[in-house]
């Protein structure tokens, strides 16, 4: 384990954010973990975080306590008969770095999460999330720490995923490290193509009847060429993907906005418990309604492929970004009477 003091963190935030921390612990062992965490309590009197791609966090100026990077790797497999491969990863492998692990050996479960920023560890704990699948549809289990008691390992039932939800942004909130996540992934094709941009990707290919099944590794690189056209590329351009959730409506709140615009996007849920009682509407529409898209405030501002994404074009502040953020929430509040909730977390 390695302690830095008064470390930049702009290489540990996807925004690119040029801010500091009072100390900075990297583990690149994982049994160096509980070291890490006894010594980071010590030094800042329990004021410390845990971090991985850095791909979800908003640092609103210099974080004065300590952060605990978790880089150790690690990825193994075995294959458990019934054509299923468990697959094992440790929480600093980069998610990307999995997804084609998974892909170039020709299974499935994981093709449509390819190119998300951010580490294995961090995946779970907001359910990530994209073109029809989450996570959580695969998952198997993860190990880790709570801050209070000994390593432990939780089913898919216990961390209760929902959409961009867990207990790990709930009841376990900064109190459990995720150290080891686990995917149940299929051998037999199993291509999830019911979402809109992937299905007219590949309906060409269908529709001349050639017969031929994409591999789960060109569904892969289908949704990396769809990423890469809409959503900008935080190695070029800060940024750390969707900011706000899109909102859950109920029936009630749907149908009446949806008369007042009728060109509101709506779709259905995906929890596995739907009910059929609510919708989904568009963050990035609403956003968009309220004339934002491609804005720009100094170094901060919405990106002007995706009204979803904030931006940050360099030698911005965090507190910026955070103020542009709630100026579009009270904007959206007034329009449509919708509160939007961030997905990126706040370190203010
Ligand atoms: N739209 C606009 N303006 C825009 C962009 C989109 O009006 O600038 C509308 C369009 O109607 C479009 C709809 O929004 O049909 C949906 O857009 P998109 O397919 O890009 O998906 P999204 O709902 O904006 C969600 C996830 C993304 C994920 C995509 C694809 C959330 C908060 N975001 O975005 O996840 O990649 O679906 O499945 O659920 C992330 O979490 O960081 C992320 C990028």
């Amino acid at each position: 384990m390695k302690i830095y003091k008064n470390h930049d963190l702009s290489r540990y935030n996807t925004f690119g954010l040029g801010v500091k921390s009072a100390y900075f612990l990297e583990v690149e062992q994982e049994d160096d973990l509980p070291r890490a965490i006894e010594t980071a309590d010590e030094l800042t009197q329990g004021n410390f975080m845990f971090l991985g791609g850095g791909s979800n966090v908003l640092f609103c100026g210099d974080y004065k306590g300590a952060v605990i990077h978790l880089a150790f790797g690690g990825l193994e497999f075995h294959e458990t008969g019934r054509n299923q491969i468990l697959v094992e990863a440790g929480a600093g492998v980069s998610w990307h770095d999995l997804v084609t692990y998974t892909t170039q050996n020709g299974w499935w479960g994981l093709e449509n999460l390819a190119m998300i920023p951010g580490s294995v560890g961090a995946a779970p704990i907001q359910n990530i999330g994209a073109y029809g699948v989450e996570q959580g549809d695969c998952f198997e289990s993860l190990s880790g720490i709570p801050l209070n008691g000994p390593p432990c390992t939780y089913s898919k039932k216990i961390c209760d995923f929902g959409y961009r939800n867990s207990i790990f942004k709930q009841e376990l909130k900064n109190n459990f490290v995720i150290t080891r996540v686990r995917y149940l992934l299929e051998t037999q094709p199993n291509p999830r193509l019911d979402y809109q941009d992937l299905k007219l990707r590949f309906a060409e290919a269908f529709g001349k009847g050639t017969g031929h099944q994409p591999s789960s590794n060109e569904i892969a690189n289908a949704v990396a060429d769809i990423r890469r056209s809409k959503l900008p590329d935080p190695a070029l351009i800060g940024n750390a993907g969707s900011f706000f959730k899109n909102p859950i409506l109920t029936k009630e709140q749907a149908e009446s906005l949806k008369n007042l615009h009728p060109n509101m996007p709506l779709f259905a849920p995906k929890t596995e418990n739907d009910t059929g009682s609510e919708s989904k509407t568009s963050a990035a529409w609403l956003i968009e309604q309220c004339g934002w898209k491609g804005h720009r405030r100094g170094a901060v501002g919405v990106s002007e492929t995706h009204a979803l994404v904030l931006v940050h074009y360099g030698d911005g502040k965090g507190e910026d970004l955070w103020q542009l953020a709630q100026d579009i929430r009270s904007s959206v509040r007034m329009e449509f009477g919708i509160d939007l909730e961030p997905e990126v977390n706040p370190v203010l």
